[in-house]
């Protein structure tokens, strides 16, 4: 059985008054076997709400994003620490949005990357091309090398997860087709049997992420090389949230 994550990025989106609401109908509807398959990614605003609403769930959270370190003179940003004491399970870097708008690049991620797995916390890494790359056929080297300078800095035998999101998919409504994915994905897997060995490769979680839907969920779920999803837009509505997880 392949390990299988359904990841929700909420982006800027939701109040914590609105973070409350969402996880009191989540959770009376999520069945409790599919529970320690779903991850959170809630705006920083919503940190505690979601640590006091799914604490007595198997439900894993994080943030969307956490400072390179723990304390210090940084103003505005986010402590993997803090995520530690609210009980988070996984953070969230390298979203293309923060690759883009906010200039980060893959050596900045990759160390992001380490002091999450130093506080025993799952990374969650981003990969992916635009379109303007892909167009050009830099779609595959340009996941390698955003996954080989995370390996070299992680212990990729710990826990952490790749989230294949191609930036041209991201809310256009354009989703890759399953031959797509099915390319990016095997070879993502490929790189990582012959970088790591099967065994470490076969344990580490590759989501698709770029306007899934729960209309094609199913079908890019039955790819041998996709273990769930990351999901944006439709992940801010209980019911199309966990229509996808239930696929
Ligand atoms: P959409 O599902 O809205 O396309 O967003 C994808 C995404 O960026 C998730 O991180």
């Amino acid at each position: 059985m392949k390990p299988i994550l359904f990841a929700a990025n909420w982006k800027l989106n939701k109040t914590p008054t609105e973070t409350k609401t969402f996880f009191t109908d989540f959770i009376s509807k999520c069945p409790q076997d599919l529970q320690n398959k779903i991850c959170f990614f809630v705006p920083a605003t919503s940190l505690e709400t979601t640590s006091n609403s799914l604490k007595d769930s198997d439900i894993q959270w994080g943030s969307q994003n956490c400072y390179s370190k723990i304390s210090g003179a940084f103003t505005g940003e986010i402590s993997a620490g803090v995520m530690k004491e609210l009980g988070a399970t996984h953070i969230l870097i390298g979203h293309s949005e923060r690759r883009q708008l906010f200039h980060e690049n893959n050596d900045e991620i990759a160390g992001k990357g380490h002091l999450i797995q130093s506080l025993s916390l799952t990374p969650v890494l981003c990969i992916g091309e635009t379109l303007e790359q892909r167009d050009r056929n830099l779609t595959l080297g340009i996941c390698e090398d955003q996954l080989r300078t995370f390996i070299e800095q992680i212990n990729p035998a710990q826990p952490w997860v790749i989230a294949y999101e191609p930036v041209w998919a991201i809310g256009t409504g354009r989703v890759a087709t399953s031959n797509q994915v099915k390319e990016v994905h095997d070879f993502i897997r490929n790189f990582l049997i012959q970088e790591l060995g099967t065994e470490v490769a076969q344990r580490i979680c590759i989501l698709y992420g770029g306007s899934v839907k729960p209309d094609n969920a199913k079908e890019l779920l039955q790819l041998e090389n996709v273990n769930g999803f990351l999901v944006g837009g439709a992940s801010l509505e209980v019911d199309s949230f966990l229509k996808i997880c239930l696929s």
